[in-house]
């Protein structure tokens, strides 16, 4: 009798004491979960918050975020996440970049995952962007460009290069709502296929946490990584995020996540996921630390929207590879940006094949 007592009660004892929120990483484009800077991102989060943190691989890492189609990464993380035991009560977001639209993707698309509570995303290109940011100033570069941007809305390589999928040209909206794969879905763009469901989930998260950075060189317009936009038709001005048509028709529900005070705009200085160690302690680690996730409410975070949303983005393309995190020594800066990324060979030859084909 007693001893069936004690196996009843332990249970009960142990449940308070693992209650902590774990969390998955979704790493950018051309970067991997074993490379230095994703892995000690990763780690630090977890250390200063006390919860488990996973990053999450889809395929073979930096070949597969630039070739498997965003649908088909999501669709993997959403057959990981519902595997992992200890994922099982819930868990948190963290998205770097382009994993930010995966990260969606699972919350929005995932059918039976476990709930997902805060989401923190540093530089998403929520609402899209307007280029390609693969290359520096090679001819390569400059032809697989604008090849990319005569053939965007293809079948051929909206199945073959991942950022295709939230390339969103606003001078060619048209062909992206009617041939683009998975930005249109995400967003609930497309008239008469909007889908309640995917609204209901995303309007599901505790918080929602937009982090855009000031000098972001690689987002086109910075802003998207608050779902601001270019206007229909238009490369300027940019529209601030409660001025689009996806926030005003609340096509997500982003509109009503805001009404109940779960966004928090965030800007910060410095270049695409440049964000300093201080600033990760107090922008992410909050959102995922259970201890204080509830105390966090309305105060301290929230800046002024009207802040960065203003500034004018010039038409000049800025076309960049986008770098892997990187991990500087000085204690301030965490991850930034490396100009001196060089291009995968294996991306390289794609294009060779690509312009061969093209050109014959
Ligand atoms: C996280 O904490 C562990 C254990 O204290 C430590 O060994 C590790 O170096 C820390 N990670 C980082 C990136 O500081
Ligand atoms: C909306 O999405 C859900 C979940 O994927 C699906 O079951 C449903 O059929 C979709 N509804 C419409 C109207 O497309």
């Amino acid at each position: 009798m007693a001893a069936i007592r004690l196996v009843l009660f332990i249970p009960l004892i142990l449940v308070p004491l693992s209650s902590s929120v774990p969390f998955i990483v979704l790493h950018g484009i051309g970067d991997q979960c074993s490379n230095r800077g994703v892995k000690q991102f990763t780690e630090l989060l977890s250390n200063w918050s006390n919860s488990n943190g996973f990053c999450l691989e889809i395929g073979d890492g930096t070949w597969d975020s630039w070739f498997m189609p965003l649908y088909q990464q999501a669709a993997v993380v959403c057959d990981k996440v519902k595997e992992m035991k200890d994922l099982r009560e819930g868990y948190n977001i963290v998205g770097l970049s382009q994993g930010n639209l995966i990260g969606r993707a699972v919350v929005e698309f995932c059918e039976g995952g476990p709930p997902v509570k805060n989401f923190i995303s540093l530089a998403g290109p929520h609402a899209g962007t307007a280029s390609v940011p693969l290359c520096g100033s090679g001819i390569l570069c400059i032809i697989a460009d604008s090849l990319i941007k005569a053939e965007i809305y293809t079948d051929y390589i909206q199945d073959h290069l991942a950022p295709s999928g939230y390339l969103k040209l606003p001078n060619n909206l048209d062909a992206y709502l009617e041939k683009c794969k998975f930005l249109p879905k995400l967003n609930n763009e497309i008239p008469g296929e909007r889908n309640s469901t995917y609204k209901k989930r995303f309007t599901s998260l505790e918080n929602l946490v937009l982090i855009m950075f000031d000098h972001d060189t690689v987002l086109i317009p910075k802003e998207t990584a608050w779902f601001g936009y270019y206007p229909d038709g238009l490369f300027k001005p940019v529209l601030p995020t409660e001025e689009t048509a996806l926030y005003t028709e609340d096509w997500i529900g982003l509109k009503t996540l805001d009404a109940m005070g779960k966004v928090k705009y965030i800007s910060l200085p410095g270049n695409h996921l440049g964000i300093s160690r201080n600033d990760m302690k107090k922008y992410v680690v909050p959102y995922l630390d259970s201890q204080s996730t509830t105390e966090l409410s309305t105060e301290r975070i929230i800046r002024s929207r009207s802040h960065g949303v203003h500034s004018r983005v010039s038409k000049e393309k800025i076309e960049r590879i986008v770098p892997p995190l990187e991990v500087k020594e000085s204690p301030e800066v965490i991850i930034e940006g490396s100009s001196s990324f060089t291009w995968p060979s294996s991306v390289k030859s794609f294009f060779s094949e690509l312009l061969e084909l093209k050109f014959k």
